[in-house]
């Protein structure tokens, strides 16, 4: 069979996919292991039947819901590819707005260190670690398992002595290293219970679903927060939310902090997606 042919036949299998031909595509050049532009110049030739199984293995994982990146082993961030397992929650595109707008904080602030609470596959961690050579980075994660491909890919990135990845729950583990100048950013669980459905329950529970209001982990981070002595309280708490909690989400900081500065960032829909929390 011909790689066209190939790809025309696995995209009618996925016809579920919201990307049913950049998906098959993503897949064969995994197993053929070229890249996407030499798979497209090369649509004439033939595919070994040893290759064309292994091919068809993976559209039918696809046929029944596996995310593409799980089935790649690895997923873009903000211009560079992270290993990702079913550990590990997949990057989002909507994350790299988190990025920027930290970039952003880092840029116009006296910050010194970062730490990156439930940092999963470690993208933002290592992605903040590449950006900003000159501070020092932490990363924590209550899966180890998570952690473990964290490490992997700051190893990918020659990062492994750079940053400190650290098991452990929200801020517990790194209370110690906080000072005014951490920027604290978090993409922590957020969804609601009954959001759990579809495709992403191929991805852990535990890095998705926050208690009943999807704010469990959020409310736990500023009450962490708020406990500090002033001397220890990083000036900035940047995080990824769900748009619809974002009212409660700020009942609850007015409620911890009496002075605050929240700065809303929308996302790739306009909607809001980043929340940058000023305390001082
Ligand atoms: C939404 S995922 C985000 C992963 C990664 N930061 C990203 O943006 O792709 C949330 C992560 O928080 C971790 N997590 C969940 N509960 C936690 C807790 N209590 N303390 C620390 N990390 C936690 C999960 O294991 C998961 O890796």
């Amino acid at each position: 069979m011909i790689i066209n042919k190939a790809l025309i036949n696995g995209s009618k299998l996925i016809n579920h996919s919201a990307s049913p031909r950049l998906d098959v595509e993503v897949l064969l050049t995994k197993v053929l292991k070229i890249s996407r532009s030499e798979l497209i110049a090369n649509t004439n030739k033939s595919i070994s039947l040893f290759h064309l199984l292994l091919y068809f293995r993976l559209v039918f994982k696809r046929k029944l819901g596996y995310p593409v990146a799980y089935l790649t082993g690895h997923k873009e961030f903000y211009g560079r590819e992270f290993f990702v397992t079913k550990h590990t929650l997949i990057p989002r595109p909507d994350t790299e707005i988190l990025i920027a707008e930290a970039l952003k904080i880092i840029q116009n602030n006296n910050i010194n260190t970062i730490v990156d609470v439930g940092t999963g596959s470690g993208c933002i961690a290592v992605t903040l670690a590449l950006e900003t050579p000159q501070l020092k980075v932490y990363a924590t994660d209550i899966s180890r398992s998570a952690l473990h491909t964290a490490q992997k890919n700051a190893k990918l990135y020659s990062l492994d002595s750079k940053v400190n990845f650290i098991h452990g729950d929200i801020l517990n583990p790194i209370l110690n290293i906080l000072s005014p100048q951490t920027l604290i950013i978090a993409n922590l669980p957020y969804l609601l219970p009954n959001e759990y459905k579809g495709e992403i329950t191929f991805e852990p529970r535990g890095a998705l679903i926050s208690g009943q209001d999807g704010l469990k982990h959020y409310r736990e981070l500023l009450k962490q927060l708020a406990q500090l002595p002033q001397e220890k309280r990083p000036n900035f708490l940047m995080i990824e939310i769900h748009p619809s909690t974002l009212n409660n989400l700020k009942d609850i900081i007015s409620q911890i902090f009496l002075k605050n500065k929240v700065i809303i960032t929308t996302d790739l829909s306009d909607r809001p997606r980043v929340l940058t929390l000023r305390l001082f």
